[in-house]
This record gives C-alpha cells, sequence and structure tokens, in this order.
C-alpha cells in the first residue's frame, strides 16, 4: 500500500500528521505499535501498548461536512472487522465501536483549518491483542479486544491496511455523492437505534428514545413526543442500564 508510514513508537499518530501536515501527501496513512501519548476524545488519554491499531489517515483539501468523518470512519472500521473477524460489530452513536456490548475501538477526527481549504485527520484506534488484564489495570470496565472476544490473535498492520483502504472509498462516494448512502448502512449498524438512552450534557441528563440520525450526523430522539437533535460536540448518549 502507498503512502502507509510505519513507526515503531510515536506520542500520536493524530499529532505526528499535524507536526508533519506540510510534507505529507493527501491520504498518507501513519501507524505506530506504541503511542506514548495517544489522545481521546473529550481531552482523555487513549492507552496503546504493542500489538493493538493506532492509526491515522491525512483527507486534505476537503470540501464537505467535516463533522460527518466520524461516523464514515466508524462505519469503514465495523465493515472491516466483521470481515476479516466473522462478527457483527455495532456502532454507539457516534462512533464507538461495540462488540458484545464492549466498547472495541475509538476514533478521533481533527481538522486543520486554512483559508482555503480544510485537512482532516482520522484517527483510528482499535483494541486487537490486548488482554483484559491491561484493561483492568487502567479501569475501563467497558473495553474489549478481538482478542478478548475472540480468543485469537490478529495481524494489526493487515487489519489498518484493509481500513485505510475502505476508508478511502467510504471518503470517495462521500465527496462525490454525499452522505446519503452511507447515512443508510451507518443506521442498520447503530447500536442505539429504537432503543431508549440517556443522553448527557453537562447541564443535564435526560431519557429518550433514538430514531436514527439526520443528514449531518446528529442524533435523532423521541423526547415527551418531541423529536430532537443530539449534536455530538455537545451530549454523550448511554444505554439506561450500562455503556450501550
Ligand atoms: C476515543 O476517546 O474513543 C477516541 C480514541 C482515539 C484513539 C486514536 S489512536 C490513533 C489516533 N491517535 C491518537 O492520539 N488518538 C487516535
Amino acid at each position: 500500500m502507498e503512502n502507509f508510514l510505519y513507526f515503531k513508537e510515536l506520542t500520536s499518530t493524530n499529532d505526528y500528521i499535524k507536526e508533519n501536515i506540510d510534507s505529507l501527501e493527501n491520504k498518507t496513512i501513519v501507524f505506530a505499535d506504541i503511542q506514548t501519548k495517544g489522545k481521546g476524545r473529550l481531552g482523555r488519554q487513549w492507552q496503546t501498548p504493542t500489538g493493538n491499531i493506532s492509526m491515522s489517515m491525512l483527507f486534505k483539501n476537503q470540501k464537505c461536512d467535516i463533522s460527518l468523518y466520524p461516523l464514515i470512519c466508524g462505519l469503514s472500521v465495523s465493515e472491516v472487522i466483521d470481515e476479516v473477524c466473522g462478527v457483527n460489530t455495532k456502532i454507539k452513536w457516534p462512533n464507538d465501536i461495540i462488540l458484545n456490548n464492549k466498547k472495541l475501538c475509538g476514533i478521533l477526527c481533527e481538522s486543520i483549518i486554512s483559508k482555503n481549504s480544510v485537512d482532516v485527520i482520522c484517527g483510528i484506534g482499535v483494541n486487537v491483542n490486548i488482554k483484559r488484564e491491561d484493561f483492568d489495570k487502567s479501569s475501563l470496565p467497558y473495553g474489549t479486544s478481538l482478542f478478548i472476544e475472540l480468543q485469537k490473535e490478529y495481524d494489526p498492520i493487515d487489519i489498518s491496511k484493509k481500513i485505510a483502504t475502505n476508508l478511502q472509498e467510504k471518503i470517495k462516494v462521500f465527496n462525490e455523492f454525499g452522505f446519503a448512502s452511507l447515512k443508510t448502512l451507518y443506521e442498520q449498524k447503530l447500536v442505539n437505534k429504537g432503543k431508549e438512552v440517556q443522553v448527557i450534557n453537562n447541564k443535564e441528563t435526560i431519557v429518550c428514545t433514538c430514531l436514527g440520525i439526520n443528514e449531518q450526523g446528529n442524533l435523532l430522539c423521541n423526547y415527551n413526543n418531541k423529536i430532537i437533535n443530539i449534536n455530538s460536540g455537545e451530549a454523550s448518549v448511554r444505554g439506561l442500564y450500562g455503556y450501550v
């Protein structure tokens, strides 16, 4: 695969792209076996010991709605894991990949906005070969890995290349035809759809029924017989009795 840069160790694959963006070509993939300062959403840390996937892909000069990239990444990863492992992963809105009700993958998309263009960095972390003991140490009871669920080791580089190929194809479809066809595929995998969920923002928690997403990737919910839109920058979602 062209433009696949492998590193034994980096602070963060997203940060590597940010720091070197001018010299990196469009669609470069940066993979690190270990990240020493992996970043999660909402300012959290992301642990990346050896044997897992930490990868970022650069899409330069993007014209489409950047808020949809995390959802397209989620769909791309979910499809590849299903194909490689023979499972049926789901997506917890906006972009966590769920296997057996636990989190297998997290996604952090960042954008660099300049006067004439927007570059998007799609950061993907998949727990591939991490063991249960390693999760307990970092107190993530709802985290899981392919190894924990399937008792089998997988090749992180092989899976990363498949994810990169699928993501590249999906972004091409998105750029050419918009989000409509991807929205249908995404909603088929949306674990929250049709369920009661808690929507949590910094002011309050409400309970409502998830109906799906709209064209902007916002979650649509029925709250006291009114349809409300939830933006992923403002709120997160949990199941009524646990993570999903
Ligand atoms: C989350 O909080 O769920 C998002 C986690 C995103 C982790 C990935 S690993 C590759 C890329 N580099 C980073 O520093 N973070 C993302």
